[in-house]
């Protein structure tokens, strides 16, 4: 399929890099690609960042039949542009789009996309430390129809963000609040699919935790609250008695593709780290024992994010003196320099523009 590409004619000014934030700026265009049944997906073109016009019956208003992906773009030190592993993306989104019975899309082709569209909007990735530009691959019904049933008409859009640090901490380590009432997901459920609704089941517990004064949630599983899942926008990892452990993927977390970086990291260099079952009262007494030593979050828009403290049922457990710890600053320091091509990718992670 090729392309139709129509550029815009008002290219927009370009923020300052140290007023970027998370998700707030977009670039000049965005691909749209459409489908329907009889012709499966057809139409992709590249056209001007802009508002869509929808049908007030749209499904994805009302049922939520929407999927989405978070993946980055980097300029290199030698000027390469590098996307950071985005086949992992795409054949997760058609993960998510089994789940929620949405055709799926051709990775290949997907990935082309995306490489069209940053090579177009190039001059948006940021080149200040701890920034990137933000790829944003979604895809939702259009039905105009209100009976609750899989939609026959689908768009899938991927638009374009220059970002800098997801939390306003940076670098610095977060406040997290272990959730023990709200749940995010069950074993059956859609936790495991990045879908609209997983995110809407998480606002109600990340604005109570807000007022507590933390910056996210750790979701414990949903039918005990005892084990441990995963934070609201990132994977988490323990560092107890010198092993590295994150939760086993179970159905309910999602399988986040930094998370497996960094499992693979942790190996080639020889340090422990496994994924298991692992309950926040073992966490509890590591912590009494003086053994929890490290905790860090990881995602695309949140790289590595150590976390000082943890609050569970009244208990604060303050991690390595609310500093960043020496695995965690590797492996941001490994991820980041992988992402950017500071580091040689032994891994193939990288993909070149
Ligand atoms: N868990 C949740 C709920 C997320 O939204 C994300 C972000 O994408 C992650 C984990 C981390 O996944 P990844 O490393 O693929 O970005
Ligand atoms: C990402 O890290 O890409 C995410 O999707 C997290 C979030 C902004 C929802």
């Amino acid at each position: 399929m090729n392309i139709k590409i129509t550029k815009t004619t008002a290219p927009k000014a370009k923020p300052p890099v140290d007023s970027l934030g998370f998700g707030k700026i977009f670039t000049d265009h965005m691909f749209v690609m459409d489908y329907a049944v009889d012709k499966g997906w057809h139409d992709p073109q590249i056209i001007p960042y802009g508002p869509l016009a929808l049908d007030p019956s749209c499904a994805t208003l009302h049922y939520g039949q929407a999927v989405f992906e978070g993946l980055k773009a980097y300029k290199g030190a030698d000027g390469n542009i590098l996307l950071f592993r985005p086949y992992d993306n795409m054949n997760r989104i058609n993960e998510s789009n089994e789940r929620l019975c949405i055709p799926k899309i051709d990775v290949d082709f997907a990935v082309e996309a995306i490489k069209t569209l940053v090579e177009l909007d190039q001059e948006w990735i940021p080149n200040g430390e701890g920034t990137a530009l933000y790829i944003r691959p979604f895809i939702f019904a259009t039905d105009p129809f209100l009976g609750v049933h899989p939609a026959a008409t689908y768009k899938f859009i991927v638009i374009l963000s220059p970002v800098g640090a997801y939390y306003k901490e940076g670098l610095n380590p977060v406040k997290i609040y272990v959730e023990d009432e709200y749940v995010r997901a069950v074993r059956g459920g859609m936790g495991f699919s990045k879908t609209a609704g997983n995110y809407a089941a998480s606002l109600k517990a990340q604005e109570e935790a807000e007022k507590k004064g933390y910056t996210q949630v750790l979701w414990l599983d949903g039918v005990e609250r005892k084990y441990i899942e995963e934070v609201g926008a990132m994977n988490i990892f323990f560092k107890i008695d010198g092993k590295v452990v994150t939760p086993a993927l179970n159905g309910s977390i999602l399988a986040g593709i930094t998370r497996n970086s960094c499992l693979k990291v942790l190996n080639a260099m020889g340090i422990d780290a496994k994924e298991a079952r692992i309950s926040i009262q073992e966490v509890y007494e590591a912590y009494e024992n003086g053994k929890l030593e490290e905790v860090f979050g990881t995602g695309t828009a949140a790289v590595i994010s150590p976390v000082g403290e943890l609050c569970w049922a009244g208990k604060k457990m303050i991690i390595n003196n609310n500093e960043i710890g020496p695995v965690s600053q590797m492996l941001y320091d490994t991820i980041t320099g992988l992402q950017s091509g500071k580091i040689e990718d032994t891994f193939g992670f990288t993909v070149k523009l």
